[in-house]
């Protein structure tokens, strides 16, 4: 007996010291390790909670536990969850988190209870009091429970989709882009993350983005200088505030023309006012990840894709960098209604992720939205779900899809 249960507590040795979700992670060189030093490349989807109602979509339909459990029969290993600062404005300034039952009437109009009371059938641990943040927690919890990560990201300003130039998002000072509010609502969920920790929740938050997708403001009005120095100052600021607030998560960093450039990065290279981005500068150069998207949907060659996406930032990986650190593709998709996941375009990336061993998250977990663009109940034909979100929108591209990924994990 007392043979058997030393053999049994040797045998559970292993797991009990790598037990999920081995956080905080950090970044040596180009690499993301956990907590026991293990690589890990991040292999997920984006789940956007950033539109009007400020909710993660697709609840009225199908319950966060089965939307959970779709990406992870893939084996997908992270969410890239996105909000809106509006929602922190709102506990700030407008009496506190909104309950999500007004949040649905609020963007929706007369249907929006229509909306929230099949969000309470579907996920019945909701009711009229629970708050939007309060079904991030649960989204949170369900991962974990699952055993997948979150990736937090500042998706906009004020709700609604992204991302265009006369959005009012666009950049530092833009309409509804107030670079003071936008750093308190950082703040906020770095803080809030902490204290959840304490607690024991969102124990799988490894990262979070501060600003997804930059880009030049049709025009500029009250808008601050679109160029790196801007970017320097503003993001820097952010960074700092993040890591004191939460020096637990990594903190992902996106470029400029939507995402599409972190040209000065790697390489060390002057920003302007004397602005140069060091790595070994910072307190916590371990913490620091850099982002990029692509939707070159249309692109005839792959070698092109290669070295725009390498020149562009990728280069952050490679051994001649100043600053070598892991670059992650949060966003990138297509049309999941046609053969696109053959073209040129969906192949390279699959190729390229998995020769680089970089990571990603595809847009989108998702089959249509609350509201899109002011139409609601609005079918995304790029989305893996079908419209109602009970079934893939296509067996052969979520086929191409699972190669990318064993590929990216191998
Ligand atoms: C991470 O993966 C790379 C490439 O396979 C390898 O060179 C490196 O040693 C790995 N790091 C760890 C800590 O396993
Ligand atoms: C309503 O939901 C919230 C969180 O979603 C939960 O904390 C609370 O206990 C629920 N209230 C009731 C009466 O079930």
């Amino acid at each position: 007996m007392y043979l058997l249960s030393v053999f049994l507590c040797i045998a559970a040795l292993p797991t009990l010291l790598f037990a999920f979700p081995n956080a905080p992670f950090k970044t040596t060189t180009r690499w993301i390790l956990d907590s026991q030093g293990e690589n890990f490349t991040y292999v997920g989807a984006n789940w956007p909670g950033a539109g009007e109602v400020m909710i993660p979509e697709g609840l009225q339909y199908a319950s966060i536990q089965s939307i959970v459990a779709k990406m992870k029969s893939l084996k997908m290993n992270v969410v890239r969850l996105t909000f809106a600062i509006e929602m922190i404005d709102d506990i700030k300034d407008n009496g506190g988190d909104v309950p999500i039952q007004k949040a649905f009437s609020k963007a929706l109009g007369s249907n929006g209870e229509k909306f929230y009371q099949q969000v309470v059938k579907n996920n019945p641990q909701f009711n009229s009091s629970t708050t939007r943040l309060q079904v991030y927690d649960a989204i949170a919890a369900e991962l974990a429970k699952q055993e997948m990560y979150v990736h937090l990201d500042n998706h906009m300003s004020k709700g609604a989709w992204c991302c265009g130039g006369n959005d009012g998002n666009a950049w530092f000072g833009d309409k509804f882009f107030n670079t003071e509010k936008w750093k308190r609502g950082l703040q906020y969920m770095a803080d809030y993350l902490m204290v959840r920790l304490k607690g024991k929740k969102w124990p799988n938050l490894v990262s979070i983005g501060l600003r997804n997708e930059f880009r030049k403001p049709d025009s500029a009005g009250s808008s601050l200088p679109y160029n790196w120095q801007t970017w320097y100052t503003h993001n820097i600021a952010a960074a700092d505030l993040v890591n004191a607030a939460n020096p637990n998560i990594l903190i992902f960093l996106s470029g400029l023309d939507y995402d599409t450039k972190l040209t000065p990065l790697p390489g060390a290279e002057d920003m302007g006012g004397g602005k140069k981005f060091q790595l070994s500068n910072f307190k916590y150069a371990d913490k620091l990840v850099l982002e990029l998207h692509n939707y070159q949907n249309s692109a005839t060659a792959c070698g092109d894709m290669e070295s725009g996406l390498w020149n562009n930032g990728f280069r952050a990986t490679g051994d001649k960098a100043v600053n070598r650190m892991p670059v992650v593709l949060t966003e990138f998709g297509f049309s999941q209604a046609d053969s696109s996941y053959s073209g040129v375009y969906a192949s390279c990336l699959r190729t390229l992720m998995a020769k680089w061993e970089t990571g990603w998250t595809v847009w989108v977990i998702a089959g249509s939205y609350y509201m899109r663009s002011g139409k609601q109940d609005f079918e995304e034909v790029w989305g893996l779900l079908n419209h109602d979100w009970s079934n893939w929108r296509s067996t052969s591209a979520i086929n191409a899809l699972k190669q990318m990924i064993d590929a990216s994990l191998k």
